[in-house]
């Protein structure tokens, strides 16, 4: 059976978040099962991949022709869909995003149109299920959601218009909400089953406070929704293996992480004394870094150290910046994304502070953990999944900056060697989720759902 992701980030080609790690590692751990997957994905600036011909699909009822590269990652086929649009500095945050990802989703879902079943990821692949419905339901689709908070809003008219879709598909119990399309609720609609990215976050989503308005229509649709705890690409982040480290090491020979630790602080201008707390994070509302903000003073009171990795919102940096200015050889802050340096850090901190509002999987704490570094975490999402409270990690409950200090208060008083050491010996490879997507891809593949359904008929899923 052949597995098409359609997916706006795949490392390491394209990059922002998580999402592009789950895409990135997923399909190699399926082709393991014997499964054939690939990636399709926006043929971004900079990309380096061999052109394979063109492709000619349909947008805003227009026939428009553009660019099929092709490139190879670990033996998974990448499919790169070419159009001016996705020449850009950036991958996101253009006032145009709507427009660019639907004429990626027609793209794809016309490139990808042999596969066996259409995986399609978070709202930027939103309509790929729609158009399948469409087309009369009978080609299998998944939508996996990452992160409920990023929904692909756009006005009825241009999204009737760009789409090609019949106006029904409108309906509130189509694509509409709050007055527009959203092309999130498209993928949860449209497709025959939906996943999400951890069993918490399946649940937590079915309620107001972490439903983001979708709460009634993900209720609705619960029978084909699943949490599926993500996996991480073991081979990749691997102490024992990790070129970007100034030494090696493994849960039988810590020297290494000591090596590591010791040059951190070099490398941040910390002195050796104290406890080296760690954030690898896009520094965006959901991830909470204001409350590490707040708690600064008191934090160095208790001889903690702080050294922060993140992009995002300007405010956020700025702040981290001024910090890292005020508080020299306590504060670090470096901003951009940074591949190396991200490894360092999870290698030599000793914890790695996670404070979201919310958290649909999460994977630092379980790269961190794997680098024998315990995560200090809210209990929400993907984090209460994966760390043992008191065992690889601290799990905190509350939304204030007061639960953080608390939590990072009782991780000083617990042994910080034995916790290193659980996490270390923790699975979080891809082995076992992947079965799981492979149970549902196989649900799909002998069940004869979407063949007798009315095509056009909004709603009315298996
Ligand atoms: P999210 O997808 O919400 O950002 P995740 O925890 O799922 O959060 O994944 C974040 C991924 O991005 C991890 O692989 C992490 O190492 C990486 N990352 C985040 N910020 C940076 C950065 N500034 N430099 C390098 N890697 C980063
Ligand atoms: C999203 C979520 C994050 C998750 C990632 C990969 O970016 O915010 O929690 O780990 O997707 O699924």
């Amino acid at each position: 059976m052949r597995v098409a992701f359609i997916a706006a980030e795949a490392f390491p080609l394209a990059k922002v978040g998580g999402l592009a790690d789950v895409v990135g590692s997923l399909p190699l751990a399926l082709t393991k099962l014997g499964l054939e997957a690939e990636i399709y994905l926006p043929w971004y600036q900079g990309i380096e991949a061999k052109h394979i011909g063109d492709i000619e699909y349909l947008f805003a009822g227009q026939p428009e022709a553009g660019a099929l590269g092709e490139a190879w990652h670990r033996g998974v086929r990448v499919v790169l869909l070419g159009h001016p649009d996705f020449q850009r500095e950036r991958l996101y945050g253009y006032p145009d995003d709507v427009a660019r990802f639907m004429r990626f989703s027609c793209m794809a879902y016309q490139a990808a149109s042999g596969a066996g079943i259409l995986h399609a990821h978070d709202w930027h692949a939103g309509l790929v299920p729609v158009l399948a419905h469409a087309a009369g339901g009978r080609q299998k689709t998944v939508f996996t959601i990452h992160n409920l908070a990023y929904q692909g809003r756009w006005n009825p008219g241009e999204f009737l218009a760009w789409s090609g879709l019949p106006a029904h598909y409108l309906q509130l119990e189509g694509l509409e909400y709050r007055g527009d399309a959203s092309l999130m609720k498209g993928g949860i609609v449209y497709a025959h089953r939906v996943t999400t990215v951890s069993p918490s976050y399946a649940r937590e989503i079915l309620t107001p406070e972490f439903g983001e308005g979708l709460e009634g229509l993900l209720q609705k649709h619960q029978h084909k929704l699943r949490g599926i705890l993500n996996g991480i690409d073991t081979s990749y982040w691997d102490p024992s293996t990790d070129p970007h480290l100034p030494s090696r090491y493994s849960a039988n020979d810590l020297s290494g992480k000591t090596a590591c630790r010791a040059a951190l602080r070099t490398e941040t201008g910390f002195n050796q004394e104290g406890v080296v707390l760690g954030v690898v994070s896009r520094l965006v509302e959901q991830k909470g870094m204001d409350q590490v903000l707040e708690i600064l003073p008191p934090l160095l009171r208790l001889g903690c150290k702080l050294v922060v990795l993140g992009s995002g919102e300007p405010a956020l940096e700025d702040s981290f910046r001024l910090a890292g200015e005020k508080y020299q050889g306590q504060v670090f802050f470096r901003s951009g994304h940074n591949e190396a340096l991200a490894h360092r850090i999870y290698a030599g901190a000793d914890a790695l502070l996670i404070p979201p509002a919310f958290e649909p999987c999460g994977l630092t704490q379980m790269i961190a953990m794997r680098y024998g570094t315990p995560p200090i975490a809210r209990a929400v999402g993907g984090l209460k999944d994966t760390i043992r409270d008191g065992v690889t990690g601290v799990l905190y409950s509350g939304g204030q900056s007061a639960n953080l200090l608390a939590a990072i208060e009782r991780f000083l008083r617990l042994d910080q060697q034995a916790m290193r050491l659980a996490g270390m010996r923790e699975n979080f490879s891809w082995e076992y989720p992947a079965l799981e997507y492979a149970a549902v891809y196989g649900e799909l593949s002998t069940s004869r759902v979407g063949l007798t359904e009315e095509p056009n008929s909004p709603g009315q899923r298996e």
